[in-house]
């Protein structure tokens, strides 16, 4: 028959076998060497009342149990103790940090939409100097020096950029120095006609700059993708079907697109697109000032003396061109109601987007 000290023991080897922490040892002195309560605290009262002359016997046992299991506590703390990495050791068993890697912006994603959708079709997509002369960013495009869009107010000039060291830098005629900031990516129109022959089918997408103030429809640099077909036989059929097929692809197979007459110095005749509102569906809200349709685009056929500037037959060319501003399309597209929030690079915000 075991003895009492016996079945404490084997419970107390049990439990301690599975000890592995500071805490876990904190916790067994006190349930077995807890002067009130614990287990040998017990057992030797349970001693106090046996027969006396088992007494003897089971007090020496008991204590030496009491012994062990101090020992095997105080040799396991101390194990549990001179394992422990010093004070600023790498653990190399912890798991690794991942990398932050970063994900697409929303502008530059929905850009790179924009991009596949029109290279899928054939287009070319190019890239323009931000910097830009009069020449391709006004003049060319039928805009000449009286024109209101030259306007300080509207441009961010450059200043005096042909001077370099106090000396007016002489400077070919087609090495124009550039004198501001483009105000929109139809500049890059001029410069591709002026190096390449019809027929055209491009894209540019890029950076633009107006002085706008901070406001919740306006930054001061934005982007914009501008397009430009030309050839023979190009007409305004062709322009419809081309922006009603590129908008309905970008929001839905059924988004209504209207088209308004419009004007822009380098088309004739010109066109704004609408779409149907993507919030109210058309039943008119405050994003859509209760008309149901939103502006997206302004477009047109273009312009005889743009062709004229280029060197191109505008009796034997047409073509169109369009231009569509890409913190617009997001705003609709998300439902953002400030385009401040996508320049302030708060990750908060920029992690909601799908890539
Ligand atoms: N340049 C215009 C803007 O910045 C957009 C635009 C309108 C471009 C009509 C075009 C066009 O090519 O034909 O608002």
């Amino acid at each position: 028959m075991s003895s009492p000290v016996d079945d404490l023991r084997s419970r107390f080897q049990g439990e301690f076998a599975t000890a592995s922490s500071d805490a876990d040892l904190k916790a067994l002195r006190d349930r077995y060497l807890g002067r009130k309560g614990g287990a040998v605290a017990a057992l030797l009262k349970e001693v106090a009342g046996a027969p006396a002359d088992q007494r003897p016997i089971l007090g020496r046992e008991a204590n030496e149990l009491k012994r062990e299991i101090e020992t095997a506590l105080d040799e396991k703390r101390a194990a549990l103790e001179s394992s422990k990495a010093p004070a600023g050791a790498v653990d190399v068993s912890l798991p690794g940090r991942r990398p932050a890697i970063g994900r697409t912006h929303p502008l530059t994603a929905l850009r790179t939409r924009i991009e596949s959708i029109f290279a899928r079709q054939g287009y070319e997509i190019l890239d323009g100097p931000e910097t830009e002369d009069d020449w391709h960013n006004f003049e060319a495009l039928n805009m000449p020096a009286e024109h209101p869009a030259r306007d300080m107010q509207d441009t961010l000039y450059l200043k005096e950029p042909w001077v370099r060291g106090g000396a007016a830098l002489a400077v070919r005629a087609d090495e124009r120095p550039a004198t501001l900031l483009r105000t929109h990516t139809s500049a890059v129109q001029i410069r591709y006609m002026e190096t390449h022959d019809p027929p055209v089918r491009i894209i540019a997408p890029g950076r633009v700059y107006r002085r706008d103030n901070l406001d919740l429809t306006h930054t001061p640099m934005f982007q914009q993708v501008e397009g430009l077909v030309v050839g023979e036989g190009v007409t305004m059929a062709d322009l419809k079907g081309t922006l009603i097929g590129f908008l309905r692809e970008l929001f839905t197979p059924d988004t209504p697109v209207v088209f308004r007459p419009s004007f822009f110095p380098y088309t004739e005749p010109s066109a704004d697109v609408f779409i149907g509102c993507q919030q109210c569906k058309g039943s008119g809200c405050a994003m859509c000032k209760r008309t149901g349709f939103i502006e997206v685009l302004g477009s047109g056929m273009v312009h005889p003396a743009v062709f004229e500037a280029v060197g191109y037959d505008p009796v034997k060319i047409t073509g169109f061109a369009f231009g569509v501003g890409i913190e617009r399309l997001a705003l609709l597209m998300h439902g953002v109601e400030d385009i401040r929030l996508f320049y302030e690079n708060d990750l908060r915000f920029l992690e909601q987007f799908p890539l």
